[in-house]
Protein backbone atom coordinates (compact mmCIF):
# COMPACT_ATOMS: atom_id res chain seq x y z
CA UNK A 1 0.00 0.00 0.00
CA UNK A 2 3.10 2.30 0.85
CA UNK A 3 4.90 1.56 -2.10
CA UNK A 4 7.39 4.03 -4.09
CA UNK A 5 4.71 5.94 -6.54
CA UNK A 6 5.33 5.98 -9.58
CA UNK A 7 4.39 8.89 -12.13
CA UNK A 8 1.98 7.72 -15.02
CA UNK A 9 4.45 8.06 -18.11
CA UNK A 10 3.81 9.68 -21.18
CA UNK A 11 2.73 8.23 -23.91
CA UNK A 12 5.11 6.76 -25.87
CA UNK A 13 7.53 6.78 -22.35
CA UNK A 14 9.11 3.48 -21.66
CA UNK A 15 7.95 1.88 -18.56
CA UNK A 16 9.36 -1.34 -16.93
CA UNK A 17 6.95 -4.42 -16.08
CA UNK A 18 7.13 -3.97 -12.56
CA UNK A 19 6.39 -0.37 -12.45
CA UNK A 20 3.84 -0.88 -15.28
CA UNK A 21 2.19 -3.30 -12.88
CA UNK A 22 2.70 -0.88 -9.74
CA UNK A 23 0.90 1.46 -11.75
CA UNK A 24 -1.92 -0.31 -12.63
CA UNK A 25 -2.58 -1.00 -8.91
CA UNK A 26 -2.71 2.54 -8.13
CA UNK A 27 -4.71 2.92 -10.96
CA UNK A 28 -7.21 0.74 -9.47
CA UNK A 29 -6.73 2.46 -6.12
CA UNK A 30 -8.76 5.62 -7.69
CA UNK A 31 -11.94 3.59 -7.57
CA UNK A 32 -12.05 3.73 -3.92
CA UNK A 33 -15.54 4.60 -2.25
CA UNK A 34 -17.45 4.25 -5.84
CA UNK A 35 -17.19 0.30 -6.56
CA UNK A 36 -18.45 -1.96 -4.21
CA UNK A 37 -19.39 -4.53 -3.97
CA UNK A 38 -17.26 -4.72 -6.96
CA UNK A 39 -12.86 -4.79 -6.93
CA UNK A 40 -11.08 -1.73 -7.17
CA UNK A 41 -8.89 -2.62 -10.50
CA UNK A 42 -6.11 -1.31 -12.41
CA UNK A 43 -5.13 -1.17 -15.83
CA UNK A 44 -2.17 -0.46 -17.63
CA UNK A 45 -1.13 -0.90 -21.56
CA UNK A 46 2.19 -1.01 -23.06
CA UNK A 47 3.95 -1.40 -26.74
CA UNK A 48 5.85 -4.04 -27.96
CA UNK A 49 8.97 -1.91 -26.98
CA UNK A 50 7.76 -1.61 -23.37
CA UNK A 51 6.65 1.89 -24.29
CA UNK A 52 2.97 3.69 -22.71
CA UNK A 53 0.31 3.72 -23.97
CA UNK A 54 -2.63 3.56 -21.64
CA UNK A 55 -3.92 3.29 -18.55
CA UNK A 56 -7.54 2.85 -17.13
CA UNK A 57 -9.10 1.56 -13.82
CA UNK A 58 -12.50 0.88 -12.68
CA UNK A 59 -14.44 3.90 -11.71
CA UNK A 60 -17.80 3.21 -10.35
CA UNK A 61 -20.23 -0.32 -10.28
CA UNK A 62 -22.22 -0.95 -13.34
CA UNK A 63 -19.55 1.29 -15.19
CA UNK A 64 -16.81 0.03 -17.40
CA UNK A 65 -14.17 -2.35 -15.87
CA UNK A 66 -10.58 -1.20 -15.87
CA UNK A 67 -9.51 -3.01 -19.05
CA UNK A 68 -11.96 -1.44 -21.20
CA UNK A 69 -11.57 1.69 -19.69
CA UNK A 70 -8.05 1.18 -20.72
CA UNK A 71 -8.85 0.85 -24.56
CA UNK A 72 -11.18 3.74 -24.32
CA UNK A 73 -7.72 5.98 -23.32
CA UNK A 74 -5.67 4.16 -25.45
CA UNK A 75 -8.25 5.60 -28.54
CA UNK A 76 -7.20 2.94 -31.10
CA UNK A 77 -7.86 -0.50 -30.56
CA UNK A 78 -5.37 -1.72 -33.66
CA UNK A 79 -2.66 -0.76 -31.18
CA UNK A 80 -3.41 -3.37 -28.67
CA UNK A 81 -2.08 -5.42 -31.06
CA UNK A 82 1.85 -7.09 -30.17
CA UNK A 83 1.28 -4.74 -26.75
CA UNK A 84 1.59 -6.25 -22.88
CA UNK A 85 -1.52 -5.81 -20.75
CA UNK A 86 -0.91 -5.43 -17.20
CA UNK A 87 -4.61 -5.83 -15.11
CA UNK A 88 -4.26 -6.06 -11.63
CA UNK A 89 -6.98 -8.97 -11.22
CA UNK A 90 -7.67 -11.54 -13.65
CA UNK A 91 -9.74 -10.29 -16.95
CA UNK A 92 -13.38 -11.50 -16.20
CA UNK A 93 -15.07 -14.13 -18.37
CA UNK A 94 -18.50 -13.73 -18.09
CA UNK A 95 -21.00 -11.64 -19.03
CA UNK A 96 -22.29 -8.86 -16.24
CA UNK A 97 -23.80 -5.66 -15.30
CA UNK A 98 -21.07 -5.31 -18.27
CA UNK A 99 -19.28 -7.15 -20.73
CA UNK A 100 -16.52 -9.81 -20.80
CA UNK A 101 -13.09 -8.07 -20.82
CA UNK A 102 -11.21 -11.35 -21.55
CA UNK A 103 -13.65 -11.61 -25.00
CA UNK A 104 -12.76 -7.90 -25.72
CA UNK A 105 -9.23 -8.17 -25.56
CA UNK A 106 -8.78 -11.30 -27.54
CA UNK A 107 -9.53 -10.27 -30.48
CA UNK A 108 -7.31 -7.40 -30.37
CA UNK A 109 -4.70 -9.75 -30.14
CA UNK A 110 -2.37 -8.11 -27.33
CA UNK A 111 1.07 -9.99 -27.27
CA UNK A 112 0.60 -10.81 -23.39
CA UNK A 113 -1.84 -10.30 -20.79
CA UNK A 114 -0.23 -10.18 -17.10
CA UNK A 115 -2.79 -10.38 -13.95
CA UNK A 116 -1.55 -10.25 -10.52
CA UNK A 117 -4.28 -12.16 -8.45
CA UNK A 118 -6.68 -14.75 -10.50
CA UNK A 119 -10.26 -14.01 -9.62
CA UNK A 120 -11.85 -16.02 -7.07
CA UNK A 121 -15.46 -15.42 -8.97
CA UNK A 122 -16.28 -19.38 -9.85
CA UNK A 123 -17.59 -17.52 -13.19
CA UNK A 124 -14.04 -15.86 -14.36
CA UNK A 125 -11.29 -18.27 -12.24
CA UNK A 126 -8.89 -19.29 -14.80
CA UNK A 127 -11.95 -18.80 -17.24
CA UNK A 128 -10.55 -15.33 -18.45
CA UNK A 129 -6.93 -16.09 -18.95
CA UNK A 130 -8.57 -19.83 -21.18
CA UNK A 131 -10.83 -17.61 -23.56
CA UNK A 132 -7.20 -15.51 -24.15
CA UNK A 133 -5.29 -18.10 -24.17
CA UNK A 134 -7.19 -19.72 -26.72
CA UNK A 135 -6.97 -16.95 -28.81
CA UNK A 136 -3.73 -17.16 -29.17
CA UNK A 137 -2.88 -14.49 -26.52
CA UNK A 138 -0.17 -15.56 -23.66
CA UNK A 139 -1.86 -14.58 -20.29
CA UNK A 140 -0.15 -15.41 -17.13
CA UNK A 141 -0.28 -15.18 -13.46
CA UNK A 142 2.14 -12.25 -12.36
CA UNK A 143 4.10 -15.35 -10.86
CA UNK A 144 4.74 -17.19 -13.96
CA UNK A 145 6.77 -14.38 -14.97
CA UNK A 146 8.65 -14.24 -12.48
CA UNK A 147 12.75 -14.19 -13.57
CA UNK A 148 14.30 -16.58 -13.72
CA UNK A 149 11.58 -18.96 -14.78
CA UNK A 150 11.35 -16.87 -18.19
CA UNK A 151 14.72 -14.85 -18.53
CA UNK A 152 15.96 -14.60 -22.41
CA UNK A 153 12.46 -15.17 -23.86
CA UNK A 154 11.75 -11.76 -24.19
CA UNK A 155 8.65 -11.31 -22.98
CA UNK A 156 8.17 -9.26 -19.97
CA UNK A 157 9.66 -10.35 -16.61
CA UNK A 158 10.00 -9.07 -13.45
CA UNK A 159 12.29 -10.43 -10.66
CA UNK A 160 10.83 -13.13 -8.10
CA UNK A 161 10.99 -10.58 -5.02
CA UNK A 162 8.89 -7.49 -6.64
CA UNK A 163 6.44 -10.30 -8.14
CA UNK A 164 6.05 -11.35 -4.42
CA UNK A 165 5.40 -7.91 -3.46
CA UNK A 166 3.25 -6.48 -6.33
CA UNK A 167 1.02 -10.16 -5.73
CA UNK A 168 0.04 -8.83 -2.33
CA UNK A 169 -0.26 -5.49 -2.61
CA UNK A 170 -2.75 -6.69 -5.74
CA UNK A 171 -4.38 -8.75 -3.50
CA UNK A 172 -4.66 -6.14 -0.69
CA UNK A 173 -5.69 -3.82 -3.88
CA UNK A 174 -9.10 -5.85 -3.95
CA UNK A 175 -9.25 -6.36 -0.52
CA UNK A 176 -12.61 -6.42 0.75
CA UNK A 177 -13.85 -8.00 -2.63
CA UNK A 178 -11.76 -11.33 -2.38
CA UNK A 179 -12.71 -11.51 1.18
CA UNK A 180 -16.68 -11.32 0.22
CA UNK A 181 -16.17 -14.08 -2.12
CA UNK A 182 -13.80 -16.30 -0.19
CA UNK A 183 -15.72 -15.65 3.45
CA UNK A 184 -18.90 -15.00 2.23
CA UNK A 185 -18.96 -12.36 5.04
CA UNK A 186 -18.11 -8.64 4.70
CA UNK A 187 -14.56 -7.25 5.21
CA UNK A 188 -13.97 -5.93 8.95
CA UNK A 189 -11.05 -3.28 9.54
CA UNK A 190 -10.80 -1.67 12.95
CA UNK A 191 -9.43 1.80 13.59
CA UNK A 192 -8.59 3.23 16.67
CA UNK A 193 -7.18 6.42 17.83
CA UNK A 194 -4.98 5.67 20.94
CA UNK A 195 -1.89 6.87 23.17
CA UNK A 196 1.91 5.08 22.71
CA UNK A 197 0.28 2.77 26.41
CA UNK A 198 -2.87 1.88 24.28
CA UNK A 199 -5.31 3.84 25.95
CA UNK A 200 -8.17 5.17 23.75
CA UNK A 201 -10.22 7.16 26.38
CA UNK A 202 -9.73 8.01 29.87
CA UNK A 203 -12.03 6.99 32.89
CA UNK A 204 -14.38 10.25 32.33
CA UNK A 205 -14.88 8.90 28.49
CA UNK A 206 -12.99 11.88 27.15
CA UNK A 207 -11.04 10.98 24.22
CA UNK A 208 -10.72 13.92 22.10
CA UNK A 209 -8.26 14.64 20.56
CA UNK A 210 -5.47 11.50 21.20
CA UNK A 211 -4.07 11.81 17.53
CA UNK A 212 -3.18 14.92 15.80
CA UNK A 213 -4.93 16.50 12.63
CA UNK A 214 -2.92 14.92 9.96
CA UNK A 215 -4.05 11.06 11.49
CA UNK A 216 -7.39 12.55 11.50
CA UNK A 217 -7.13 13.83 8.08
CA UNK A 218 -6.23 10.50 6.74
CA UNK A 219 -8.87 8.63 8.61
CA UNK A 220 -11.04 10.58 6.20
CA UNK A 221 -9.66 9.02 3.04
CA UNK A 222 -10.00 5.45 4.99
CA UNK A 223 -13.72 5.96 5.40
CA UNK A 224 -14.54 6.22 2.04
CA UNK A 225 -12.88 2.19 1.25
CA UNK A 226 -15.55 1.21 3.58
CA UNK A 227 -19.35 0.82 2.74
CA UNK A 228 -20.12 1.49 6.24
CA UNK A 229 -18.76 2.83 9.55
CA UNK A 230 -19.78 1.48 12.81
CA UNK A 231 -19.49 2.01 16.86
CA UNK A 232 -20.81 0.70 19.81
CA UNK A 233 -23.72 2.68 21.81
CA UNK A 234 -21.44 3.72 24.49
CA UNK A 235 -19.17 5.84 21.89
CA UNK A 236 -22.42 7.03 20.36
CA UNK A 237 -23.43 8.54 23.79
CA UNK A 238 -20.11 9.63 24.29
CA UNK A 239 -18.82 11.21 21.40
CA UNK A 240 -21.71 12.09 19.08
CA UNK A 241 -20.23 11.16 15.94
CA UNK A 242 -20.77 11.96 12.78
CA UNK A 243 -18.88 9.28 10.79
CA UNK A 244 -19.10 10.45 7.30
CA UNK A 245 -15.88 10.99 4.87
CA UNK A 246 -14.91 15.12 4.79
CA UNK A 247 -12.07 15.01 2.63
CA UNK A 248 -11.65 17.06 -0.63
CA UNK A 249 -11.54 13.86 -2.62
CA UNK A 250 -14.40 12.94 -1.72
CA UNK A 251 -16.66 16.30 -2.03
CA UNK A 252 -20.83 15.04 -1.33
CA UNK A 253 -19.77 11.29 -0.53
CA UNK A 254 -22.51 9.75 1.11
CA UNK A 255 -21.66 6.72 3.61
CA UNK A 256 -23.35 4.65 6.20
CA UNK A 257 -23.63 4.37 9.95
CA UNK A 258 -23.78 1.30 12.08
CA UNK A 259 -24.53 1.24 15.82
CA UNK A 260 -24.46 -1.53 18.00
CA UNK A 261 -27.22 -0.81 20.75
CA UNK A 262 -28.80 -4.25 22.12
CA UNK A 263 -31.40 -2.40 24.02
CA UNK A 264 -31.78 0.60 21.68
CA UNK A 265 -31.51 2.95 23.84
CA UNK A 266 -29.68 5.19 21.13
CA UNK A 267 -32.63 4.79 19.14
CA UNK A 268 -34.71 8.33 20.63
CA UNK A 269 -31.50 10.37 20.49
CA UNK A 270 -30.65 9.96 16.68
CA UNK A 271 -32.95 12.49 16.49
CA UNK A 272 -30.92 15.70 16.36
CA UNK A 273 -27.56 13.96 16.54
CA UNK A 274 -24.36 13.95 14.09
CA UNK A 275 -25.00 10.72 12.61
CA UNK A 276 -28.52 11.54 11.35
CA UNK A 277 -27.75 15.11 10.40
CA UNK A 278 -25.12 14.02 8.12
CA UNK A 279 -26.69 11.24 5.85
CA UNK A 280 -30.13 10.40 5.57
CA UNK A 281 -31.84 8.79 8.55
CA UNK A 282 -32.08 5.25 6.27
CA UNK A 283 -28.46 5.08 5.61
CA UNK A 284 -28.03 5.08 9.85
CA UNK A 285 -28.22 1.24 10.59
CA UNK A 286 -28.91 0.85 14.32
CA UNK A 287 -28.30 -2.93 15.24
CA UNK A 288 -30.83 -4.25 18.14
CA UNK A 289 -31.87 -7.51 19.91
CA UNK A 290 -34.32 -9.50 18.19
CA UNK A 291 -36.12 -9.86 21.31
CA UNK A 292 -37.17 -6.36 21.40
CA UNK A 293 -40.14 -3.79 20.16
CA UNK A 294 -38.46 -0.32 20.22
CA UNK A 295 -39.51 3.02 19.20
CA UNK A 296 -37.90 4.85 15.74
CA UNK A 297 -38.36 8.21 16.05
CA UNK A 298 -35.78 9.49 13.91
CA UNK A 299 -36.79 6.97 11.15
CA UNK A 300 -33.33 5.02 10.82
CA UNK A 301 -33.00 1.52 9.91
CA UNK A 302 -33.37 -0.95 13.23
CA UNK A 303 -32.00 -4.28 12.46
CA UNK A 304 -32.89 -6.85 14.33
CA UNK A 305 -29.82 -9.29 15.46
CA UNK A 306 -30.49 -12.57 17.92
CA UNK A 307 -27.79 -12.19 20.91
CA UNK A 308 -25.59 -14.44 22.38
CA UNK A 309 -25.92 -15.32 26.28
CA UNK A 310 -22.60 -13.26 26.38
CA UNK A 311 -24.74 -10.23 25.32
CA UNK A 312 -23.06 -9.82 22.09
CA UNK A 313 -24.89 -10.03 18.70
CA UNK A 314 -24.61 -13.15 17.07
CA UNK A 315 -21.87 -12.78 14.61
CA UNK A 316 -23.25 -15.02 11.63
CA UNK A 317 -26.83 -13.60 11.64
CA UNK A 318 -25.40 -9.70 12.13
CA UNK A 319 -23.21 -10.40 8.85
CA UNK A 320 -26.54 -11.68 7.30
CA UNK A 321 -28.22 -8.71 8.04
CA UNK A 322 -25.46 -5.97 7.45
CA UNK A 323 -24.98 -7.69 3.46
CA UNK A 324 -29.30 -7.31 3.22
CA UNK A 325 -28.45 -3.47 3.80
CA UNK A 326 -25.53 -3.56 0.76
CA UNK A 327 -22.87 -3.74 3.16
CA UNK A 328 -19.91 -5.78 1.76
CA UNK A 329 -17.51 -4.03 4.07
CA UNK A 330 -17.35 -2.16 7.56
CA UNK A 331 -14.94 -0.17 9.75
CA UNK A 332 -14.99 -0.33 13.50
CA UNK A 333 -13.92 3.10 15.06
CA UNK A 334 -14.63 1.71 18.53
CA UNK A 335 -14.91 1.36 21.89
CA UNK A 336 -13.56 -1.46 23.08
CA UNK A 337 -16.27 -3.58 23.51
CA UNK A 338 -16.93 -3.83 19.96
CA UNK A 339 -13.54 -4.29 18.82
CA UNK A 340 -13.37 -7.34 22.21
CA UNK A 341 -16.36 -8.94 20.06
CA UNK A 342 -15.15 -8.87 16.45
CA UNK A 343 -11.48 -9.94 17.91
CA UNK A 344 -13.00 -12.71 19.97
CA UNK A 345 -15.15 -14.04 16.95
CA UNK A 346 -11.67 -13.83 14.72
CA UNK A 347 -13.54 -12.14 12.65
CA UNK A 348 -11.53 -9.22 12.01
CA UNK A 349 -9.20 -8.56 8.84
CA UNK A 350 -7.31 -5.39 9.18
CA UNK A 351 -6.20 -3.12 11.77
CA UNK A 352 -6.13 0.63 11.37
CA UNK A 353 -3.79 2.07 14.13
CA UNK A 354 -3.09 5.77 15.29
CA UNK A 355 -0.46 5.80 17.69
CA UNK A 356 -0.29 8.95 19.75
CA UNK A 357 3.26 10.15 21.51
CA UNK A 358 1.91 10.50 24.47
CA UNK A 359 1.11 8.36 27.86
CA UNK A 360 -2.38 8.63 28.90
CA UNK A 361 -1.60 6.29 32.31
CA UNK A 362 -3.78 5.63 35.09
CA UNK A 363 -4.99 2.08 36.12
CA UNK A 364 -8.35 3.07 35.12
CA UNK A 365 -8.14 4.63 31.72
CA UNK A 366 -9.82 2.54 28.74
CA UNK A 367 -7.22 0.39 26.73
CA UNK A 368 -8.68 -0.40 22.86
CA UNK A 369 -7.54 -4.11 23.77
CA UNK A 370 -8.97 -4.53 27.00
CA UNK A 371 -11.93 -6.65 25.66
CA UNK A 372 -10.18 -9.69 24.08
CA UNK A 373 -7.05 -11.56 24.49
CA UNK A 374 -5.09 -11.34 27.53
CA UNK A 375 -5.17 -14.68 28.97
CA UNK A 376 -2.31 -16.20 27.15
CA UNK A 377 0.09 -16.11 24.37
CA UNK A 378 -2.04 -18.42 22.45
CA UNK A 379 -4.87 -15.48 22.05
CA UNK A 380 -2.74 -13.43 21.29
CA UNK A 381 -3.16 -11.67 17.71
CA UNK A 382 -0.56 -11.94 14.80
CA UNK A 383 -0.16 -9.27 12.30
CA UNK A 384 0.88 -9.61 9.02
CA UNK A 385 2.56 -6.93 6.25
CA UNK A 386 2.78 -4.50 8.85
CA UNK A 387 3.09 -1.39 7.00
CA UNK A 388 4.03 1.83 8.65
CA UNK A 389 3.70 5.22 8.06
CA UNK A 390 4.34 8.96 9.94
CA UNK A 391 1.11 11.63 10.13
CA UNK A 392 2.76 14.59 11.95
CA UNK A 393 3.83 13.54 15.48
CA UNK A 394 1.89 9.98 15.52
CA UNK A 395 2.37 6.74 13.96
CA UNK A 396 0.22 4.90 11.84
CA UNK A 397 0.19 1.40 11.50
CA UNK A 398 -1.95 -0.87 9.12
CA UNK A 399 -1.55 -4.74 9.05
CA UNK A 400 -3.70 -7.85 8.03
CA UNK A 401 -5.30 -9.35 11.26
N1 LIG B 1 -9.61 6.66 20.82
C1 LIG B 1 -10.45 6.07 20.00
O1 LIG B 1 -10.10 5.66 18.88
C2 LIG B 1 -11.88 5.89 20.41
C3 LIG B 1 -12.78 5.43 19.45
C4 LIG B 1 -14.10 5.20 19.83
C5 LIG B 1 -14.47 5.38 21.15
N2 LIG B 1 -13.59 5.86 22.04
C6 LIG B 1 -14.01 6.04 23.44
O2 LIG B 1 -14.33 4.75 23.94
C7 LIG B 1 -15.35 4.88 24.92
C8 LIG B 1 -16.46 3.88 24.63
O3 LIG B 1 -15.94 2.58 24.57
P1 LIG B 1 -16.68 1.37 25.29
O4 LIG B 1 -15.81 0.18 25.16
O5 LIG B 1 -17.12 1.80 26.65
O6 LIG B 1 -18.02 1.23 24.47
P2 LIG B 1 -18.51 0.85 22.98
O7 LIG B 1 -17.81 -0.32 22.45
O8 LIG B 1 -18.57 2.10 22.20
O9 LIG B 1 -20.02 0.46 23.32
C9 LIG B 1 -20.23 -0.66 24.14
C10 LIG B 1 -21.65 -1.08 24.09
O10 LIG B 1 -22.10 -1.18 22.73
C11 LIG B 1 -22.83 -2.38 22.57
N3 LIG B 1 -22.05 -3.28 21.72
C12 LIG B 1 -20.84 -3.06 21.13
N4 LIG B 1 -20.48 -4.08 20.36
C13 LIG B 1 -21.48 -4.99 20.44
C14 LIG B 1 -21.69 -6.28 19.84
N5 LIG B 1 -20.84 -6.83 18.98
N6 LIG B 1 -22.82 -6.93 20.18
C15 LIG B 1 -23.72 -6.37 21.02
N7 LIG B 1 -23.57 -5.16 21.60
C16 LIG B 1 -22.47 -4.49 21.31
C17 LIG B 1 -23.06 -2.94 23.98
O11 LIG B 1 -24.20 -2.29 24.46
P3 LIG B 1 -25.04 -2.79 25.76
O12 LIG B 1 -24.29 -2.25 26.91
O13 LIG B 1 -26.39 -2.17 25.57
O14 LIG B 1 -25.06 -4.29 25.70
C18 LIG B 1 -21.81 -2.46 24.69
O15 LIG B 1 -21.88 -2.40 26.06
C19 LIG B 1 -15.82 6.32 24.86
O16 LIG B 1 -15.21 7.02 25.92
C20 LIG B 1 -15.29 6.84 23.56
O17 LIG B 1 -15.00 8.22 23.59
C21 LIG B 1 -12.29 6.12 21.73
Amino acid sequence: MFSEFVKTPAVGEWISPADAMTLAIQEGAKGTGYVSPNPLVGCVIVDSDHCFLASGYHKRVGHDHAEIDALKNLGDPSRVAGAHVYVTLEPCAHQGRTGSCARALAPLKPASVIYAVEDPNPLVAGKGAQILREAGVRCELLSAIARPATAGSGAPEISSEDCTELAAQAEELAEIFLHNFRAKEPFVAVKVASSLDGKMAFLSGESKWITGPDSREHVQLLRARYDAIAVGRNTFVADNPSLNVRHASFPGFVNKAVVFDPSGKTLVAMQGSNLTSVRPPENVLVLVDAKLSVQNPAGVRVLKVPMMEEGAFMMDELFAALRAEGVHSLMIEGGSHAYGAFFNAKKVQRLHAFIAPILMGGKHGLAWTSHFGGASMQERVELKRVQKQSFGADEYWTARV
